[in-house]
Parts: C-alpha cells; structure tokens; sequence
C-alpha cells in the first residue's frame, strides 16, 4: 500500500467496512454475554458515521471489531473488499497498524514519552518507516491538530483537551483509512469536548473517515450520518428514541420505588425508636 499518501485499500469503490450478521458472544464464569445480535452495516470512504446509544448496548464491542482488535463470533467483516473474518492474527495486525487510527476516550498517552515521541511510536511498530519520514509525519500530524509547539512537552504537562489532540495526531500520523473514536469526549469538559470534535469535523472536512462511538447525543449528530444501538443490535432512529425513553420511564419508577423504600425504612427505625425514648 502507498505510504506518502493516505492509503486506499483494496476494492475502494466498495464500501470501505461492510459488517454482515455479526454477533459477538463472551463467555465468563459460565455466563454469556450477547454483546452484539446480527450487526449489518456499511462505512464507505470518506464518511463521518457516529454510534450513539446506551451504556453496555455493545458500542465499544463493536468498535473493537471494526478496529480488528478482536474478532467476531459469527458473521462477516469485509475491509476494503478483503474479507477480514477469514484473516490469520499476525495478517489482521498488519492491516490495524497501517489502515486503522484509534483514538480512545483515556487518551492512552505514554507518560513518559514526549509529545513527538508518543505520535511516532506506533510508526516504528510499523516498521516500514525510515526515520527521516516518520519525523515528517510526526510533524505534519501535530501541526494539524495544532501542537506542533508543543512536540517537546510531555502528556502530563498538557490539559486534557490537548493530550486528546495529541492522541488525534498519533491516529493522523500512519495516514490510515479510517480513524475510529471511542467517545473521544468522555473525560473532557465541554470547552475541551467542543474542541475535539470541532476538529474531529476538520479532519472529516480534510477527507478523513471516521466512526465515531458515543453515548452523548448531543455530539452524534455532527456527523454525516448516525447510527443506532440498542442491546447489541443497530435500530432505526424512531425505535432508538422509543426504547430509550421507555428506559428512562423505567429508571424513574426504579428510582421512586427506592426513594419510598428509603422513606419507609427511615420511619420505622423513628418509630422503633420511640418506646426507648419514652421509656428513659
Ligand atoms: N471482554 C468482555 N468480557 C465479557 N463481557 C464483556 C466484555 N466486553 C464487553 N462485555 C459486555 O458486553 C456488553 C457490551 O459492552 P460494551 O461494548 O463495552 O458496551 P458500550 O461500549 O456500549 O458501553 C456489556 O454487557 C459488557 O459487560
Ligand atoms: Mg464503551
């Protein structure tokens, strides 16, 4: 593949991901978890997708997959054409170092790297880079998330919405076909959330595809196109909006039921009180 340009994979008339009756199952201490239920979706090239939906609905399951940082129980996942489910571990590396930027909602900075050092690392875990163009790619990478002043610091004297960007610039700097953030946003406050995804929109303005996962609406629908899960499986708008008011009914009930438990108990250890009082 072309390492001075941004990679096209194989097949880039197709979609650039296409998931088919994907599911995935954990098994532990004897329990299953169906974390996702017959996913099908499709992310073509130059696409800003976002995922939204409850905590535990299988988004970062999902994402994993997407990324081949692990690997479905059934269906099947095509990238570029070429069909990932099929591949041997060391051939889906491979791919994931070269094709996929990840940007995590922890950041996952190393401490004790510098700023330019953390963005160049998973390039030498390429290993087809000479240094001379890594060093370029580091550079170009920080100025467009616009830290390139700050390439010498390191994570811990940065504010947490610039260790987000430079995390950005270490998933810009292998150039890959797709960038994908698990709720970029998650440890930031809104200033810094704002920040991240206004230049999240840059990059897909620049041409990048990216999937972004989140659980917060409001930052969904500055992407292109959304994408709904609900207890591991991808819904319509109109039944996402459904099912989650239908939970959040259920959580006020839940939460009034505890608040007169609470109400109950509290009068009764007062009433059982009162005889030692009366009696003293
Ligand atoms: N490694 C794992 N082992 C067992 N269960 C898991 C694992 N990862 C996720 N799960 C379970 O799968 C479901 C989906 O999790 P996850 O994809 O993290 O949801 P989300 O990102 O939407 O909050 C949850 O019930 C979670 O507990
Ligand atoms: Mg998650």
């Amino acid at each position: 593949m072309n390492t001075s340009t941004p990679s096209t994979p194989p097949g880039a008339a197709g979609p650039l991901i296409a998931l088919e009756a994907m599911s995935k199952v954990f098994l532990t201490d004897e329990v299953e978890t169906h974390a996702l239920a017959g996913v099908a979706m499709a992310i073509h090239q130059g696409e800003y997708v976002s995922i939204t939906g409850p905590s535990g609905c299988g988004k970062s399951t999902l994402l994993s997959i997407l990324g081949m940082l692990d690997t479905p129980s059934e269906g099947s996942y095509h990238f570029g054409g070429v069909a990932v489910h099929a591949m041997k571990p060391a051939q889906r590396a491979t791919i994931r170092n070269r094709e996929i930027g990840f940007i995590f909602q922890a950041f996952n900075l190393i401490g004790d790297l510098s700023v330019a050092a953390n963005v160049e690392l998973p390039l030498i875990f390429r290993g087809d880079l000479k240094k001379a163009e890594r060093a370029e790619r580091v550079q170009q990478a920080l100025e467009q998330v616009g830290m390139a002043h700050r390439a010498q610091h390191f994570p811990a004297q940065l504010s947490g919405g610039q260790q987000q960007r430079v995390a950005v610039a270490r998933a810009l700097a292998g150039r890959p076909a797709i960038l994908l953030a698990d709720e970029p946003t998650g440890n930031l406050d809104s200033r810094n959330s704002e920040a991240v995804m206004t230049l999240l929109s840059d990059l897909h303005s620049a041409g990048s595809t990216i999937c972004m996962v989140t659980h917060d609406v409001r930052y969904a629908d500055v992407a292109q196109r959304q994408i709904f899960m609900f207890d591991g499986k991808v819904v319509d708008a109109a039944t996402s909006q459904r099912l989650r008011s239908e939970e959040a009914e259920q959580f006020e009930l839940q939460l009034a039921r505890s608040r007169r438990q609470v109400a109950t108990a509290a009068s009764q250890s007062a009433a059982a009180r009162e005889p030692l009082r009366a009696a003293s």
